[in-house]
């Protein structure tokens, strides 16, 4: 897939761009199929909120699950990435956010590239995640929110939150989202299952919790550029991975085809 350049100039404006239906119905079945046995398993890179055990996250299914080995290559997904940060990339970081009915929790303020530069010593934002909404994600069920245009401003000062939820983050203050989101408002991509998003590693971004009675399920991907790949092992490898070597596409109907893919 490749962007085109008013889509190329709407990222550079807005940090973020939005692809409604990117994967079809029949696609979506075959990766819904596996999220409930990933879910059930009892392994360290399946996190539960941090007051019950309703899943927050599973991290690096890629690793242990065939299906998502293949959406980890998959060219709809991994070729705008390369296209924006220019060149070949590897998979840091990959997760199955959950955000359960009534009781996922909030994913706080934030800047991605604030975490892995003051974590993992990133060199630079030439990374980014490409979300893909496994639910359908409403304006009531825990949307993404992000504020345009403030993947400009550099990395901004953080905090480091280690209490509010099970997952540590550099988490910003008050102050600075209230002026950002005053100067620049604040958008909720919505839309079906098989939608996607990819933004940029600066953006402010965050989630309110999911009090509604649906699911909110998005897989992220994390894909640096070979060449920035991240230079401290602070984090557990299943976390910040340590691999860097470079994607190579599968076939765009490699999840609908018989091609076996290992999981690593
Ligand atoms: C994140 O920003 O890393 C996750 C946010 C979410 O899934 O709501
Ligand atoms: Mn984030």
């Amino acid at each position: 897939m490749k962007l085109t350049d008013a889509q190329l100039a709407e990222f550079d404006e807005t940090g973020y761009l939005f692809f409604p239906e990117l994967f079809s119905a029949d696609e979506m079945a075959v990766i819904n199929a596996e999220v409930p046995k990933i879910y059930t398993m009892r392994r360290d890179e399946v996190w539960r909120e941090s007051d019950g055990d309703a899943v927050r996250t599973a991290f690096a299914a890629h690793t242990y699950n065939e299906v998502f080995a293949k959406v980890a290559r998959h060219p709809r997904l991994v070729e705008p990435v390369m296209q924006l940060v220019d060149g070949p990339v590897y998979m840091h970081q990959n997760k199955i956010n959950a955000k359960a009915a009534f009781d996922g929790d909030v994913w706080q303020w934030h800047q991605d590239y604030g975490t892995w530069s003051r974590d993992d010593l990133m060199p630079e934002p030439r990374a980014m995640n490409i979300a893909l909404f496994l639910d359908e994600v409403r304006p009531v069920n825990g949307a993404l929110m992000f504020i345009p245009g403030s993947h400009k401003l550099g990395v901004i000062e953080a905090g480091h939150d280690l209490l509010t939820t099970s997952y540590p983050l550099w988490t910003l203050d008050k102050q600075t989202v209230s002026k950002l989101a005053n100067e620049n408002g604040i958008v909720a991509p919505t839309g079906k299952p098989g939608s996607a998003v990819v933004f940029h590693a600066n953006i402010v971004h965050a989630s309110p919790g999911n009090i509604s009675p649906w699911d909110r399920t998005i897989h992220y991907l994390s894909l640096c550029h070979v060449d920035n790949h991240i230079r401290r092992f602070k984090r557990p490898e299943f976390i910040a991975h340590r691999d860097f070597t470079a994607i190579e596409c599968l076939a765009d109907d490699c999840l609908l085809s018989e091609v076996a893919v290992a999981a690593e």
